[in-house]
């Protein structure tokens, strides 16, 4: 099973709409999903000087953008990565 990279914006404007609450995330995942997951902190994603992106904060599940991110938005996009990843090997 590949890795899933999750990238949290910690640029400034993510991280005063609730991004900082969001490096918590990795306290969401039991061990088992832990193992699969990469999450780092990232720089100002370029995302939110456009409002056509929706509204911070930012985090990225792959390629994928999450806008108005909270923790279980994150979680469940995870766990979608993952079971997709599952039935396609
Ligand atoms: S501060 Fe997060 S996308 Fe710019």
């Amino acid at each position: 099973m590949k890795t899933v990279n999750v990238s949290i914006c910690t640029g400034t404007t993510c991280y005063l709409m609730g991004g900082a609450h969001l490096l918590t995330f990795d306290e969401m995942l039991d061990p088992c999903t832990a193992d699969h997951v990469s999450i780092c902190g990232s720089h100002c994603l370029g995302l939110c000087n456009d409002e056509s992106n929706g509204k911070p904060p930012f985090v990225k599940v792959n390629d994928q953008v999450i806008s108005d991110a909270t923790l279980n938005k994150v979680l469940d996009k995870v766990r979608e990565e993952i079971e997709e990843d599952a039935h396609v090997s």
